[in-house]
């Protein structure tokens, strides 16, 4: 009879790569052995964002060129942080998609050859599952069933998550992510790439009067479903640039106040339709997951709502709501203890387009 994984002789430890977009992650997960919960044994993780902000967003072939360059120091730091050995490694998790193809491709052979040089098999994971799952190493680490609002800068998702493996969407957006959507009207802003933190940042300093004179659309509020919608405000912010613009208005008071603006029509979009989500499945628990959970006032804003519905909402900690191989390896770590069968190593395939739905 086949034995669960974690009644083996030793926990098992999983080894996990992240390189879909513009960080390399790697990092090493186990169970803790008295309470069974996920533990991060040690991660490394190189962010390519000073590169990219040259060109005012990601360079596909540069990210996958400084993957190359990065993976090798960023595995040993990361077997040297959780201080083991290669040999103890019991299976390689990688991100096998969604995301840019030649980046994924290097996670992918990179993890395939190690796993077949040390004859262990691999975990191929969905990235947003990575996502989904990382406040499950937090602290405070949610129960399941919970809603998880997704929030990326390629992805915008209500979920309904019963357990791992068992995911429903529930409702998306229809064209730019959230975190597009923060990264395109700071563009518009004039501000540098990423935009979501430059532009949050940037809103700190803005005068409340001002933001309440401008006006800006939230997207979808009343639909009635929970479907998104972005690319409309991004429009609408460029019209009120233009505008104070050509009323020679647009100085550094401004700004601040179209950044707080624009944010928080983004923010009162997600967090009505997370409760509203919640209502809907008649859950209590919400997760927060992916780039945009790192803003503050997000978070904020969520556990007030949260609050007055006696529910309860979980975040990843703060350095892993942003792309890392912990959520990768924590993913593949508990599929592997869920009864997955993991894949022998040897020959890949990425996805750069993969619904989470059918990971
Ligand atoms: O999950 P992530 O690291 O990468 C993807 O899988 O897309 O998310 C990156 C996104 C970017 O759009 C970035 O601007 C946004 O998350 N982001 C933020 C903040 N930190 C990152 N948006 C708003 N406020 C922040 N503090
Ligand atoms: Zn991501």
């Amino acid at each position: 009879m086949d034995q669960p994984v974690s009644s083996a002789h030793k926990l098992p430890i999983v080894l996990g790569v992240e390189s879909s977009c513009d960080e390399t992650g790697v990092a090493l997960v186990t169970l803790d052995p008295d309470t069974g919960a996920p533990r991060l044994l040690g991660q490394a993780l190189h962010t390519q964002v000073a590169m990219h902000a040259a060109y005012g967003g990601v360079v596909p072939e540069l990210a996958s060129r400084d993957h190359i360059r990065r993976v090798v120091p960023l595995l040993r730091q990361a077997l040297a942080e959780a201080s083991i050995s290669l040999a103890e490694v019991d299976a390689i998790a990688y991100t096998a998609g969604p995301g840019l193809a030649g980046a994924l491709l290097v996670g992918s052979a990179f993890a395939e050859a190690l796993a077949f040089a040390l004859e262990k098999p691999v975990l191929p994971v969905h990235h947003l599952e990575g996502h989904l799952l990382s406040p499950l190493l937090a602290s405070t680490p949610p129960e399941f069933p919970f809603v998880a609002l997704l929030v990326s800068g390629g992805h915008t998702q209500l979920m309904r998550v019963t357990k791992v493996g068992e995911y429903e969407l529930l409702g998306e957006t229809l064209d730019d992510a959230a975190g597009e959507a923060f990264d395109k009207t700071a563009k518009l802003l004039g501000l540098g790439y990423p935009g979501g933190p430059a532009l949050s940042k940037l809103a700190e300093t803005a005068e409340p009067g001002l933001v309440a004179e401008i006006k800006l659309p939230r997207p979808m509020l009343h639909s009635g479903d929970l479907e998104f919608s972005f690319a409309g405000l991004k429009t609408a912010v460029l019209t009120k640039v233009k505008a104070a613009q050509a009323e020679g208005v647009l100085n550094e008071a401004m700004r601040a106040a179209l950044a707080a603006a624009v944010e928080q029509a983004i923010i009162d979009v997600l967090v009505a339709k997370s409760v509203q989500a919640l209502k809907q499945t008649g859950l209590s628990r919400l997760v927060v997951a992916g780039g945009v959970g790192a803003n503050r006032h997000l978070r904020e804003t969520l556990v007030t709502a949260c609050k007055r519905r006696k529910a309860e909402v979980y975040f990843p900690e703060l350095d892993l709501c942003t792309d890392n191989g912990a959520m990768i390896a924590l993913a593949g770590l508990l599929r592997l203890v869920g009864g997955a069968t993991p894949k022998t190593a040897g020959g890949f395939s990425v996805k750069p387009r993969w619904p989470l739905i059918d990971a």
